[in-house]
């Protein structure tokens, strides 16, 4: 087992209630019920605890229960009866009408008296898994029914989980921080990209701080570009109707930007969210935006053949289900080093990897002999979670021979060991209990994001002949021009 360093205490939150709305959707079933289970069985919840589950739809205890095993059996290993009896015990449904003042009045004296049976001090986490449109009316309600604390006030403290999508447009999202931000503070908004819960992804800046080797060559002297890979090998499955207003660009943004950001801010003084955020945010402010006469050339979007056809596809849907493009981040450690990203839908294999490939040897015993990229240090996302750093080194034998050697680490953990750590979800969920930002996106990640996706998403609507929607057939990585993109600058995807 690998020795451990560090900080490496789980911490457990104070007691607190967790409030979820939408909690008959397909997010609260697949994975926001399951965390919370997780967080109990693993014994990481707080000791002071309890779950208070609200949707629409009427549930009688039996009908809860039955729906609250489901999902949990549908999730994975179904659950030990002794943890979901004692899990049980901590949970209630509400039944919720959202537009009215009666529901929320109600609530509160649920929570008042949840609280006094479990020993919680109004400390209660709000999540919102419901329609994206159903935001600023439940949040303005909490509001008006005093259920969203200042912390400045008490010692209690209310906080507002959502999930993307933060808006579908640079207005929108503005429009929806703007409505937030009059029921709550933005210091108690967690907003959900679940990438960053990842310990694949936490470990990209574990192992740039932990050693100087990797991070002293993080730079644009050493490196030749990046890339970053987000492929699924299913196709929509059913989810076609949502997509077509969606489109892969606006779906994954969020993500791909999270995995760059991870991957080229200056690492931060501490990992205290106030430091963290700081350095992230110089990052987002040192992407380049795209200027609209540049989209073509710096983009590639794409459908899968068979999405066309499908329930729900309007005839000559224009929405795509894969994009690849290349930005530049304009600070002294990355100017003029290209980051290419690929993300799309039904491209084959399911692969999520950042992959920083250092400069050829301009000189010396190599200079005449062509060896390719010398090192590719290479995160693997998921499904494999790995690290990989590719050296060339002399191939056994007689004669001076060179070849490509690959040294790898397994980052899953040890069978056993992995049914102790949180999941992603729970690893969230936990840092919202605790009041920890950190892995949560601020308003002004959202909206950089925005600015970044306008000027693509403008072209394609305005110019889409200058910019087509190129067909790839289904199981391929992506239409050939996502090659040619890399191949016009003498690279290509590793
Ligand atoms: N599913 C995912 O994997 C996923 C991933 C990322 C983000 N999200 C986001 O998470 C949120 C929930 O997604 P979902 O897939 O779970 O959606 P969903 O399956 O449609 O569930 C939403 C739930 O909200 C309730 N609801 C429906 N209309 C409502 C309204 N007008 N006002 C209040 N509640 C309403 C419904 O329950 P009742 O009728 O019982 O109230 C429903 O069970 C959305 O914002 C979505 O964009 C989802």
């Amino acid at each position: 087992m690998a020795e451990t360093l560090g900080f490496c205490e789980e911490l457990r939150p104070e007691g607190c209630g967790f409030v979820l709305f939408g909690a008959t959707g397909d997010l609260a079933a697949r994975k926001v019920l399951p965390a919370l289970f997780g967080l109990c069985e693993k014994g990481i919840a707080p000791r002071n605890f309890y779950v208070v589950l609200s949707g629409r739809t009427p549930l009688d205890r039996p009908a809860l229960e039955a729906r609250l095993a489901a999902a949990l059996g549908r999730s994975g290993v179904p659950p030990r009866p002794a943890a979901f009896a004692a899990f049980l015990e901590r949970v209630e449904y509400l039944r919720a009408d959202y537009d009215s003042p009666a529901f929320y009045a109600g609530l509160a004296a649920k929570l008042e008296a949840l609280d006094a049976k479990f020993g919680v001090r109004r400390r209660r986490l709000f999540y919102l898994a419901t329609p994206p449109a159903a935001f600023e009316p439940v949040s303005a309600r909490l509001r008006e029914a005093g259920l969203l604390f200042d912390p400045k006030d008490c010692t209690c403290w209310s906080r507002l989980i959502i999930e993307k999508p933060y808006g579908s447009s640079l207005e929108t999202a503005v429009s929806l921080a703007s409505s937030l931000g009059r029921a709550v503070p933005e210091a108690q908004v967690y907003r959900i990209d679940h990438f960053t819960g990842k310990e694949t992804v936490q470990n990209v800046l574990a192992l740039r701080s932990a050693n100087p080797v990797f991070d002293g060559t993080w730079n644009r002297a050493f490196v030749d570009h990046v890339q970053i890979t987000v492929l699924e090998e299913l196709g929509l499955e059913g989810r076609e109707a949502f997509f077509e207003h969606m489109g892969l660009a606006r779906d994954m943004m969020s993500h791909i930007l999270q995995l760059a950001a991870i991957t080229a801010m200056d690492l931060p003084a501490s990992f205290h969210d106030a430091d963290f955020k700081t350095e992230k945010k110089r990052f987002f402010d040192s992407l380049r935006l795209p200027a609209p006469a540049d989209v073509p050339a710096m983009a590639v979007r794409g459908q899968y053949a068979s999405y066309s056809g499908q329930p729900g596809v309007a005839p000559g849907s224009a929405a795509e289900t894969f994009l690849a493009f290349r930005f530049f981040v304009d600070n002294d450690r990355w100017r003029d080093v290209p980051f290419y990203v690929r993300a799309g839908k039904k491209t084959g294999a399911k692969a999520t990897r950042i992959a920083v490939v250092y400069k050829k040897p301009a000189a010396g015993v190599f200079g005449a002999m062509d060896i390719g990229y010398p090192n590719v240090f290479s995160f693997g996302i998921q499904p494999e979670e790995r690290v990989d750093f590719t050296l060339i080194g002399k191939h056994p034998g007689p004669r001076l021979c060179f070849a490509r050697r690959e040294m790898g680490l397994d980052y899953r953990p040890v069978p056993g060991e992995a049914a102790k750590y949180p999941t992603d979800y729970e690893r969230l969920l936990l840092e919202a209990m605790a009041g920890d930002r950190t892995l949560f996106l601020s308003y002004d990640e959202i909206r950089r994001m925005w600015e970044f996706l306008s000027p693509l998403l403008d072209s394609w609507r305005e110019k889409p002949a200058a910019c087509p929607l190129r067909t790839y057939p289904d199981g391929t990585p992506g239409p050939a021009e996502a090659a040619e993109l890399l191949r016009r600058d003498g690279r290509d995807w590793v």
